[in-house]
């Protein structure tokens, strides 16, 4: 007889695989946090540069005070959905805010930026419409769509011309379709080419919807991200983003200048079904957009590091994403490789993201690493000679190692 655990069976064959080549690869512990930048991981003080804190303001000293007041003020948790007894006064002033901040009619505030994403697209679109992705795009995107019921379509990566062929065969439906990208691609840290794809969604009258989660503080003059760098604002019917990684929190929201925004809350689930982020994180990402807004020199921080590691990884011969990003992607053919050179660089006191097949966007893997404006130059350097082991030691084995340029 079957039974429901035995799918899993598999996957504790993969685990076991992994253990024994001497690391938990996929639960690595933060024993001690020590600040944006460094933690203590198996008794040892370790880089991190595998984390989303792109302007590094997980201890901001104001985000701090302004948590710990909310929680002696309003308490530990909201122990309710936004609909029912969990909107406090904080949720609809930060609602105020980053309509304000995006130049936006309106937004809301959900509990996390998966959630944000299942409630947008499960609100939006039902059995009948069509929602047009871009192949790339994050699991939150895969999951909202399913949970929509609607027909999905997706396009090539980064392809406006295979999106216009797609939404040519849709005829009529097509000006009804929602067309969904992502603004920086979380895995290779490449930009959506939104120029193009707005041209190509105002041809038909369909709508775009752009998950800004890693270009929310990191692009645009004001930090809003890649439709304000594309100069596409207006055109943009829906913006989502995330306070989990520049805000340094949890916690997602969608902006848009259609009134019928605010109908969504009444038709996504998870924006009913699940509780409100508490008081303490709705008053410290409330804080960090303020400082976002007012303290561009962090993002000029956080791009000098991304180029800095862009560029000495290009030097040393890694095969990188196409463009240079806070998120700096070391591309490698086999999981072997990517395996052992993850675990050398922890040996080394550097935690990097490792990404395996099937996360990634083309079936290698990936040594996924992101900077932050907290970063500094040494640690920068300690990344890279890190990094520069890894080559010393493929060099001394006398052999190419796949996924290292040539
Ligand atoms: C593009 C994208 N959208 C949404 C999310 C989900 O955000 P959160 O982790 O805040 O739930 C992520 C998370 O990595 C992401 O990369």
């Amino acid at each position: 007889m079957t039974t429901i655990f035995d799918k899993l069976q598999p996957l504790a064959a993969t685990r076991q695989a992994l253990l024994e080549r001497g690391a938990d690869f996929f639960n690595t512990v933060m024993e001690r946090i020590i600040s944006p930048t460094e933690a203590v991981v198996d008794g040892r003080r370790t880089i991190l540069a595998g984390t989303n804190n792109y302007l590094g303001l997980t201890f901001d000293p104001d985000c701090m005070d302004a948590a710990c007041q909310a929680v002696r003020e309003s308490g530990t948790g909201t122990t309710g959905s936004r609909m029912a007894n969990g909107t406090f006064a904080g949720h609809v002033a930060l609602e105020r805010e980053l309509a304000d901040f995006y130049g936006c009619r309106s937004a809301i505030v959900f509990s996390t930026g998966y959630v944000a994403n299942l409630g947008m697209l499960s609100g939006l679109t039902g059995p009948g419409d069509v929602i047009l992705i871009d192949s790339d795009c994050h699991a939150s995107i895969y999951d909202g769509c399913r949970l929509s019921g609607a027909e999905v379509i997706r396009f090539r990566h980064n392809d406006p011309s295979d999106l216009n062929k797609r939404l040519h065969r849709l005829d009529e439906r097509a000006a009804n379709a929602l067309i969904v990208v992502e603004g920086i691609y979380s895995m290779l840290g490449d930009r959506a080419p939104l120029a193009g794809l707005t041209a190509v969604k105002d041809d038909y009258g369909a709508y775009l919807f752009v998950d800004e989660a890693h270009s929310l503080g990191v692009i645009g003059d004001h930090g809003r991200g890649l439709a304000e760098e594309a100069g596409v604002e207006e055109r943009v019917d829906f913006i989502v983003g995330t306070f989990s990684k520049s805000l340094g929190a949890i916690g997602g929201f969608c902006v848009s200048n259609h009134p019928e925004l605010d109908l969504v809350r009444y038709a996504s689930r998870p924006y009913i079904f699940t509780a409100s982020p508490s008081p303490s994180i709705i008053a410290s990402t409330r804080t960090a957009l303020k400082i976002l807004r007012t303290r561009p020199e962090l993002r000029t921080r956080l791009w000098n590091n991304a180029h800095r590691l862009y560029q000495r990884l290009t030097e040393m011969g890694f095969l990188l994403g196409p463009e240079p990003s806070p998120i700096v992607s070391v591309r490698l053919q086999g999981k072997e490789d990517a395996l052992a050179h993850w675990k050398k660089l922890l040996e080394r006191g550097v935690y990097v993201n490792l990404v395996l097949p099937p996360a990634t966007p083309d079936g290698g893997a990936l040594l996924r690493c992101s900077m932050s404006a907290a970063h500094t130059p040494e640690q920068v350097d300690t990344i890279c000679e890190a990094f520069a082991s890894l080559r010393e030691a493929a060099g001394s084995a006398q052999q190419p190692e796949a996924g290292l340029s040539s």
